[in-house]
Parts: structure tokens; C-alpha cells; sequence
């Protein structure tokens, strides 16, 4: 298998794990995969990213602190949630939405029940794990875009052991609160968390595939005389 073919049948079997079972990872496995993802490139190798994890009893811990905040919290995000989704954007993003619901037989326009659906972001969708992947704030923009990089890298370095994950913006706007409680300095930007172990695969939640758009729709050739 060529190197490339090897990189796509990871990348193509990575997804976004919505539903996990609570069987902890090593915590050598959980080391590999921060060390491999930290391989990507930075700009100026300044490598921005900075990582909690928790283990099982932190994790739940956390996410009761997370739900008991967030009832009275008001959103205030390091990184500025985006401005809207229109056109391809607000395509595809209901499009995944769908897929979810459909999956987990939730009806159009059931709010009670797609606000429950939501709500697992903050049950960590069962992970014995999350981890919270921080910025540094004077790099700003710049230092978010290496952070992605590191994000995607450590899907896939999880996903190359057999370890599910999702990342996850929706714990963003209570970025001051995790701050907090994971005692960061002021300077870290909260990112996003990523909640990880192993797939709960019979869940209907782990049961669809999102798709990709075709090259024709991000591909532009400028070509000479
Ligand atoms: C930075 C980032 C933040 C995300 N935040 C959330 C989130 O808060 N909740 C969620 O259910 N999915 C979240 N996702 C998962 C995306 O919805 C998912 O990656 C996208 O629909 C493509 O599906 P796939 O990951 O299964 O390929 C996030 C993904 C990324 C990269």
C-alpha cells in the first residue's frame, strides 16, 4: 500500500465519535498520541498548543461542574464564535446536522429533543476522556490555525490505535470557567476539548458518515499562457 493510500484509509476512517464506551485508555497510548500529533508543523515551531487531559473520575467531575455553569453562564468565547453560516456553508452544515438526527431519530423541528442531542456535548458523549486543547493569546489568529493542525493530527495518531474521538467547540464559550477550573494562565486561549476512547459502535449516534464536497467545489487552477 502506497504511502498515500495509507494516509487516506485513515483519514477516511476517522469520524466524529458521538457516543463512547467508558473503558479508560492507557495512559501510554494517550502520551503516543500527544506526541505524534505535536509533529505538525508550526508556524516559527513556536507549537502553541497545550493540553489537559482527564482521567475517568476527572471527566465526570468535569462535566458536572461544566453543566452546573453553564445554566447561568453567559457565552464568552476566547476565539470569536463564527458570524453566521450561509450559502455552501449553511449547506453542509445542515446537511451533517441531519445525518445526526436521522441517525438518532430525532424529528425535524423537535427542539426539545435536538436540545437533548446537544446537551451530549457536555456528557463528553460518554468518553472516559477529554482533553482541552489551548492557544497562546499573543499568537493570536496564527496560533489557532497551528492548533487546528494539532487537532486533526491527534484524530488521526488516536484513530491509528483504534481510540474514537471528536472534537468539540461547544465547550469554547465557557472558556473563562475551564480556565478556572483547570487552574491555565490568563494568557492560554481556549480552543476546543477533544473527547476521546473507545466507540461505542452499535450507537445509532456512531452510525452515519458525513461526506466531502467535490474537488470542483475547492479546487481552482490558475493557469499561464
Ligand atoms: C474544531 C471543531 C469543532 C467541532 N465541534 C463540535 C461540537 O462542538 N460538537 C459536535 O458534535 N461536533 C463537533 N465537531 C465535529 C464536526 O461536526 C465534524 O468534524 C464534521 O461534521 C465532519 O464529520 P466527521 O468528523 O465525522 O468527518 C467539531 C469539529 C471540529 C474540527
Amino acid at each position: 500500500m502506497s504511502t498515500l493510500t495509507s494516509l487516506e484509509t485513515l483519514l477516511s476512517k476517522r469520524h466524529s465519535c458521538r457516543a463512547f464506551l467508558n473503558t479508560p485508555v492507557a495512559r501510554c497510548d494517550i502520551e503516543q498520541i500527544v506526541r505524534v500529533a505535536g509533529l505538525v508543523p508550526s508556524w516559527c515551531n513556536a507549537q502553541p498548543w497545550q493540553i489537559v487531559v482527564t482521567d475517568h473520575e476527572e471527566t465526570a467531575r468535569f462535566s458536572d461542574a461544566l453543566k452546573e455553569h453553564l445554566q447561568s453562564a453567559k457565552p464568552a468565547p476566547d476565539l470569536l464564535f463564527p458570524s453566521g453560516y450561509t450559502g455552501l456553508h449553511k449547506e453542509r452544515r445542515r446537511t451533517c446536522g441531519f445525518q445526526l438526527y436521522d441517525a438518532v431519530g430525532i424529528e425535524k423541528g423537535d427542539r426539545a429533543a435536538s436540545g437533548t442531542q446537544m446537551m451530549e456535548n457536555f456528557n463528553f458523549f460518554g468518553a472516559p476522556h477529554v482533553a482541552i486543547i489551548s492557544s497562546s493569546v499573543e499568537l493570536g489568529g496564527y496560533g489557532a490555525m497551528d492548533c487546528g493542525g494539532f487537532i486533526t493530527a491527534f484524530t488521526l495518531a488516536a484513530q491509528a490505535l483504534g481510540i474514537a474521538s471528536i472534537p468539540q467547540a461547544a465547550i469554547a464559550p465557557y472558556a473563562p470557567f475551564i480556565r478556572d477550573y483547570f487552574d491555565l494562565a490568563e494568557d492560554r486561549m481556549i480552543l476546543c476539548a477533544i473527547s476521546f476512547g473507545y466507540a461505542d459502535k452499535d450507537h445509532p449516534a456512531n452510525a452515519f458518515r458525513t461526506t466531502r464536497a467535490p474537488l470542483g467545489e475547492i479546487l481552482d487552477w490558475k493557469e499561464g499562457q
